[in-house]
């Protein structure tokens, strides 16, 4: 499918030689978050902020009520709230972790566990901060990269019950359901998974708190893949799967198509007035949060635009066809692919590599140097370390391709996938990394490293 929009504004981006880029990574140490941008030429570090926005956005941006109350953006940001994600009350945050620590605060209790399908780093580390105990909840063929499960988001209702017979369901104050999960490839939950759960928590009074982060995206997998939907609008389906669940957090950088922002909306009364004293400690009054007028219109009209099934197909085209280019050519990939990137296994590309030797960390560090394209890692350096201290191990140990919404062509697809390909070629001369300093939290972000000998 060819882009179903043209091109009106452009960015010159860096075209840089393997001298430059040597340079630029050492002075990075070998971490792909601390490279300058201008030394990057095709940026797959994250899909967050990273959207083009449209010419309708950017004449929002003009319709800026700067108010410090009562902002009318702020009227269309909760109409959009309502009327698209069907939830009562909207609490403007700067981006998706304000509002992750306003929900933290004000549903969890020292001791308390929260489940999740998967983990995200910024959400669990505010469920940590405040006492609770992540339990990770999803199917197993979300931890196997080979799976072809067609909803590897799937939260595993033998596990949730299981955790609910152990703690107890008044130690568990929500489900945190990411729809889709980023983690795991950006994989979708079904709609018959969703409302499962939903039944299972309602029979043991928990609450459930959802991710809404890429959920359009996560609604076009449900239009594709499951039974019953192929006939509903991407809008249908998106209410639909918010009419499970009580509330949600959102990084509106990310399916908001906007360059900042997000919310945390909710249905109960009193959870958000106990929300609304907190936001403004940590973000601003309740009508903008952590935002300006000009950005909640944006958003408001970002959400909108995201519902176009034209954009969100060619989205999830243009991922899989990086992703087929790199099947094809026999890179190790997880599968199916999901909703916002590419993943690369990179135990299977680099087998010689310890998991403690952050293969994940190296490829993205040797892909950048062969081609100047930028990628993350999402393996042990992004797991952290538990609270004794000692590294999680997780399963996947992987590079993430992020695809920015409406920014780059299938031809910068093109260069990348076979930048991919030819780093295969020389995977076996290739050795791990070592810290040379590391943050006590969400490390991955700072830390810095140098190759072993
Ligand atoms: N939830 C999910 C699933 C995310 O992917 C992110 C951010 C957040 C919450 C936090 O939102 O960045 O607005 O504070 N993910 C980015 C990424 C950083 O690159 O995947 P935020």
């Amino acid at each position: 499918m060819a882009e179903p929009y043209k091109i009106k504004m452009v960015e010159p981006i860096a075209v840089t030689t393997r001298e430059h880029r040597e340079k630029a990574l050492k002075k990075a140490g070998y971490n792909t978050f601390l490279l300058d941008s201008q030394d990057v030429y095709i940026d797959l570090l994250t899909d967050s902020g990273t959207n083009a926005m449209s010419d309708n956005q950017w004449a929002g941006l003009m319709l800026g009520d700067e108010a410090y109350a009562g902002s009318r953006n702020f009227e269309h940001l909760q109409k959009a709230v309502r009327e698209l994600y069907g939830f009562k009350h909207v609490v403007p945050t700067h981006q998706g972790r304000g509002a992750e620590n306003i929900l933290s605060q004000i549903m969890i209790k020292p001791g308390d566990y929260v489940p999740g399908n998967m983990y995200f780093t910024t959400t669990r580390a505010h469920q940590e901060l405040n006492g609770a105990i992540f339990r990770d909840i999803i199917i197993d063929e979300a931890h196997d990269s080979q799976s072809e499960h067609p909803f590897k988001g799937n939260i595993d209702l033998e596990k949730l019950r299981a955790l609910i017979d152990e703690v107890g369901a008044e130690r568990i104050p929500y489900i945190c359901l990411a729809v889709t999960v980023n983690l795991a490839g950006g994989q979708p939950v079904a709609l018959n998974n969703i409302k499962a759960v939903y039944q299972l928590a309602r029979e043991h009074k928990i609450k459930i708190m959802m991710d809404a982060t890429r959920c359009v995206e996560n609604a076009c997998f449900i239009k594709q893949r499951e039974k019953g939907y192929e006939e509903k609008t991407i809008k249908e389906i998106v209410r639909e799967m918010f009419s499970f669940a009580d509330g949600c957090t959102m990084s509106g950088k990310k399916d908001g198509l906007v360059n900042i922002g997000g919310f945390l909306a909710l249905n109960d009364d009193d959870l958000y007035q106990k929300a609304t004293s907190l936001v403004v400690v940590y973000e601003g009054m309740p009508s903008y949060g952590g935002m300006t007028g000009r950005d909640m219109e944006a958003l408001a009209r970002g959400m909108y635009e995201s519902m176009d099934y034209n954009f969100i197909t060619h989205r999830l085209a243009q991922i899989e066809y990086l992703g087929d280019k790199l099947d094809a050519a026999g890179i190790p990939i997880v599968k199916p692919v999901g909703g916002h990137a590419i993943f690369l296994d990179a135990r299977e590309f680099y087998p010689q590599i310890p998991q403690d030797e952050f293969p994940a960390q190296m490829l993205a560090a040797q892909l950048y140097l062969q081609s100047g394209v930028r990628s993350m890692e999402r393996g042990i350096v992004s797991a952290g370390r538990d609270q004794r201290g000692n590294h999680y191990y997780p399963k996947l140990e992987l590079v993430r391709l992020t695809i920015p919404r409406r920014v780059y062509t299938y031809a910068h697809l093109d260069v990348v996938a076979n930048a991919v390909i030819d780093l295969y070629k020389t995977r076996d001369q290739v050795k791990g990394l070592r810290f040379v300093y590391e943050p006590p939290v969400l490390r991955f972000f700072t830390a810095r490293f140098e190759p072993l000998p």
